[in-house]
């Protein structure tokens, strides 16, 4: 009788693997080709291999982080060259470079306080925190650029308050036993005053859009209301407007704010060069990125309304990891990413690579979209490449030139917040943000923030119900049932579009 049970198990397992491997077999006969050897070397990721990984990214946090705070706290940045820290250049006003960004407010600390929460670790957090209101004043003599305080400094001020008021405490207790709730801001103040003002604004850009085009220059004038930079495009200076349009429709439910978007992500599709199409046109050196410049924020293409859902999502991740594979071979061809690239001259142009999480970022959210093993292999080539090039003394350094890897005494502090988070989130895959993914919106700096229907109706007004409250949680769940089966089984770009963007910049294998 026990024989004979033992043996029925052992034809049940017998049963289960037959069934397996015919229906892998079946699963890939559909696609009716075979693997090729990119498919292979990059068709899988080793569970311990991704472990090590996770580990990797988060030294290379704490790495980072305890310099700074060894050597420069409470400077706002770290030279992890000397080892100190750096704040504004009081000698020279007229240093943007510097003083855009640093104002004399543990810039660096600040911009990290959400990175500690992401990497579950709740008592540095409670530090961090007690650090920047002890020490933090903004009560100082310092001209900062509006732009970079808002993303770096307001913006993680405000996501590390809405974690810590979380009431479920995903990451866990992030209060100090002192911290008593305050208000930030409009919607946590109920003043609508700073709304207003960033609704006038923005209002006003986009009533001074070109009339034939429909497309926004990237720098204006703010006197005049003229266009200084005619240049329009996904890169530098224009990125984040559209990013916000769609991501404050998300966090707030205006409904304008998307058909602004909406309008926009038109006009780019209609006007823009874009990868996919030349990319099928073998002959020539007819590589076209989506911008012109700078590096594309792919989560903007990625972040897509449910309402055309899958058409829509599926087109875009179409272009998405086409223009992500054009990028990562650029990184390949340096080893990090030049800031400018020319695509005429298949050159750098602009030559220094300031830790940016651009590639990082899109590496990620690539990987939540397709749960492709390819975007684990770039993370990890990304993550080692950034250790063989970047890492200094104490912290990771920007590099001065991708032709020989010089290095330059500066760390900023997007480095933390962003490019350090997103690789962990990468390796992480039970990472509470991971698993609750269409709960959170990332801003322009990487900062996490709930979407949460309490931002989502205005305390200045009756408090309505907001009429569409089931995109709340659709919205950003790029889950892979909305890829098909052959993104997830074989590379999500075919072979020979990888073969043909590394031929074209003469990447000797890929
Ligand atoms: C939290 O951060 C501190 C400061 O970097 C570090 O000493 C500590 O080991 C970290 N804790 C965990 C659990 O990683
Ligand atoms: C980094 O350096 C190691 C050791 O020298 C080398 O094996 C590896 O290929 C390098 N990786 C990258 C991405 O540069
Ligand atoms: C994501 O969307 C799919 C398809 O609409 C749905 O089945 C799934 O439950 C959603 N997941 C989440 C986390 O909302």
């Amino acid at each position: 009788m026990l024989f004979r049970d033992i043996k029925s198990k052992h034809f049940f397992v017998f049963l289960i693997v037959t069934y397996v491997v015919s229906a892998i077999h079946g699963a890939l006969n559909i696609f009716k080709r075979p693997l090729d050897s990119l498919d292979i070397k990059y068709g899988s990721f080793p569970e311990d291999l991704r472990l090590q990984m996770l580990a990797e990214a988060k030294k290379m946090f704490y790495f980072g982080y305890d310099s700074y705070m060894a050597y420069a706290f409470p400077m706002d940045e770290l030279n992890p060259l000397l080892c100190c820290g750096r704040g504004p250049d009081y000698e020279n006003p007229a240093n943007v470079n510097i003083n855009d960004i640093l104002g004399d407010y543990c810039l660096t600390l600040v911009d990290s306080l959400d990175t500690l929460a992401v990497l579950g670790n709740a008592t540095e957090f409670q530090n961090a925190v007690t650090n920047v209101i002890q020490t933090v004043s903004f009560d100082k003599d310092n001209v900062v650029q509006v732009f970079e305080v808002n993303i770096r400094v307001l913006g993680a001020l405000i996501s590390a308050h809405v974690l810590m008021m979380d009431p479920e405490q995903p990451f866990g207790n992030l209060r100090p036993s002192w911290y008593d709730e305050f208000g930030l801001l409009s919607r946590l103040l109920g003043d609508p005053v700073y709304e207003g003002y960033a609704r006038r604004a923005n209002k006003v850009l986009w009533n001074l859009r070109a009339k034939s085009t429909g497309l926004l220059g990237n720098v204006i004038d703010v006197e005049s209301g003229r266009w200084i930079g005619r240049l329009s495009g996904l890169g530098a200076g224009l990125d984040s407007f559209f990013e916000y349009l769609l991501k404050s429709y998300i966090m707030f439910g205006e409904s304008e704010d998307y058909r602004m978007f909406e309008e926009a992500y038109r006009v780019i599709k209609q006007y823009m060069r874009r990868g996919v199409y030349h990319l099928k046109n073998k002959g020539g050196k007819r590589l076209i990125p989506e911008c012109q410049y700078h590096i594309c924020n792919i989560q903007l293409i990625l972040d897509r309304h449910p309402v055309h859902y899958v058409q829509v999502l599926h087109g875009d991740i179409e272009e998405a990891i086409c223009t992500h594979a054009l990028y990562y071979s650029i990184w390949k061809q340096y080893g990090v990413l030049p800031e400018r690239w020319n695509w005429q001259r298949l050159s750098a142009d602009v030559t220094f690579y300031p830790l940016r999480p651009e590639l990082v970022e899109s590496t990620y959210l690539l990987y939540q979209a397709t749960k492709n093993p390819f975007y684990l292999h770039v993370g990890m080539d990304i993550l080692q490449s950034l250790n063989n090039f970047t890492r200094a003394e104490c912290g990771y350094a920007t590099v001065h030139s991708v032709l020989d890897k010089s290095l330059e005494d500066r760390m900023e502090s997007f480095f933390l917040s962003e490019t350090c988070k997103y690789l962990y989130l990468l390796f992480d895959k039970d990472n509470y943000v991971n698993k609750h993914f269409s709960k959170y919106v990332f801003s322009t700096e990487g900062h996490l923030f709930p979407v949460d229907t309490q931002f989502r109706s205005k305390v200045w007004e009756e408090k309505t119900v907001v009429a569409d409250p089931g995109l709340v949680q659709s919205s950003g769940n790029l889950s892979c049932d909305a890829v098909d089966a052959e993104r997830t089984y074989f590379l999500p770009i075919k072979s020979h579009y990888l073969l043909q963007i590394s031929e074209t910049l003469g990447l000797e294998n890929y």
